[in-house]
């Protein structure tokens, strides 16, 4: 039996605006009405809403995801020369930020079942040189954070958690940012918790980097046209952290139904049976939930990649959307070739980059259309 085409996108962002437009056009409505846009009361609401959501001490909005990891480590004093280990398995902004400060990233491969930094690698990296560190809870599911803080405090590192896929994952009895020096959020529109525009924030329990970063965001400010540090303009305005309280209210139940679709997908793959392919579900490991920011499988084959066009291009057919997130790992970037790096220095991150697809995943999804994927993952 064929079955009647349905188009489904890998993320569908009106669905989710219409399902909570009448409070966030209301709140919108009340900030341009009040003229007051940056640096104002819901900004200030939002950082106690988030912060006492997260359980952190402090949190600190700002202008993007990007902004939001420069700022950690210009607060954290990483300086030109300095090295910084991180995943090369990530999205560009990561290690950006460490080269722009001037300091040079040091890669580390990830564990392939779980696309996160490996602590063994990591800890292979250290150099007398080394700062800090930056791992990336990616797709949703959090690092392994007890192994990774016990190496940073064994040689005396600093720990950012760049959380930009993981607004709302736990490890253990924390939340995912909160458990390193400083996280990093993105609430860019495709994030799982996003806002309309670009967005970030910062979250730390140690006074004194909060009370850093909170100036540095402002040009280095802490009383109006006096300036006590370089800083940088990067602030969360008004319309952005209003549309956020009102989303703020709606995580949980929004991740909570990311979990669910997940799960419908991984007993899919897990009974699936193809003849020259198998479909590895994402592998979710014991201190973590996952909040599935994507839903990413793995293709094992003899050519993943183009095993991968292929099954890629038969959903397509299907109507069924699907996203490469990341096709190159970045130690073969064009921006970092000048590190002289080799496919196989870091063969997890490559091989992931060669053999990962993300399945559409949001919590408007319908639940008629993740029977029609799995039918479809079925009969590949
Ligand atoms: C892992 C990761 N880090 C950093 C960023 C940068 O965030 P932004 O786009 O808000 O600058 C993103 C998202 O784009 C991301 O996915």
């Amino acid at each position: 039996m064929t079955m009647t085409k349905i188009n489904i996108p890998i993320l569908d962002l009106k669905a989710q605006y219409q399902s909570i437009a009448t409070e966030v056009e209301a709140a919108v409505i009340q900030v341009l009405r009040s003229t007051h846009y940056v640096l104002g009361p819901n900004l200030k609401a939002f950082e106690e809403e988030s912060a006492k959501f997260l359980n952190s001490k402090y949190a600190i909005g700002c202008a993007n995801g990007s902004d939001a990891l420069y700022l950690a480590l210009l607060a954290l004093d990483v300086k030109p020369g300095d090295e910084v280990i991180t995943t090369p398995f990530t999205y560009v902004a990561t290690a950006e930020a460490i080269t722009q400060i001037g300091a040079r990233p040091v890669f580390a491969d990830i564990d392939l079942e779980t696309y996160n930094i490996c602590p063994n690698a990591l800890e292979s990296k250290i150099t007398n040189k080394t700062k800090a560190i930056i791992v990336v809870h990616l797709y949703g599911q959090a690092c392994k954070m007890n192994e990774i803080m016990a190496i940073a405090q064994k040689h005396n590192l600093k720990v950012v958690e760049d959380t930009a896929q993981a607004f709302g994952t736990k490890y253990q009895d924390k939340y995912a940012g909160t458990i390193g020096d400083i996280g990093t959020y993105s609430f860019y529109p495709t994030k799982n918790f996003s806002c309309a525009g670009d967005g970030g924030m910062l979250t730390t329990n140690n006074d004194y980097l909060a009370e850093r970063l909170t100036r540095i965001r402002a040009h280095g400010s802490s009383k109006r046209y006096y300036h006590d540090e370089l800083g940088v303009n990067s602030r969360l305005d008004e319309i952005q952290a209003v549309i956020l309280r009102v989303k703020l209210r709606h995580i949980n139940a929004w991740n909570h139904r990311r979990a669910i679709i997940a799960n419908r997908y991984t007993q899919t793959l897990n009974q699936s049976n193809h003849k020259d392919f198998v479909l590895h579900p994402p592998k979710v490991i014991g201190q973590s939930n996952h909040i599935y920011h994507q839903y990413t499988m793995r293709i094992e084959s003899e050519k993943p990649s183009e095993t991968r066009d292929m099954i890629k291009a038969k959903l397509a057919e299907q109507g069924i959307n699907t996203e490469i997130y990341y096709p190159l790992a970045l130690h073969m970037q064009k921006l970092y070739l000048d590190m002289g790096h080799k496919p196989e220095d870091f063969p997890s991150a490559y091989t992931a980059a060669q053999s990962v697809l993300c399945l559409p995943v949001y919590p408007e999804l319908k639940s008629e259309h993740v029977d029609y994927i799995c039918e479809a993952l079925t009969k590949l």
